[in-house]
């Protein structure tokens, strides 16, 4: 679905550039341009992003297995 429609973004776009290695909201932004045109799409994208880093911490663990 197209989040950014001024810049084209998609929210598969958003979350690749979470599993990507982007840490922040900001860092996104950087990468596609989100929400830098009218910014009506900053608030949606924003939960997206926080969403996907949300679900990438939830999927790794805070500790490392004895082996
Ligand atoms: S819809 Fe994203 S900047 Fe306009």
């Amino acid at each position: 679905m197209y989040v950014c429609l001024c810049k084209g973004i998609t929210d598969s776009q958003l979350k690749e550039a979470v599993r990507s290695g982007a840490s922040s909201f900001k860092e996104v932004s950087k990468q596609y341009d989100v929400a830098t045109q009218c910014g009506k799409c900053a608030l949606m994208a924003r939960d997206i992003v926080r969403e996907e880093i949300n679900a990438q911490s939830d999927s790794s663990p805070l500790y490392y297995e004895a082996v």
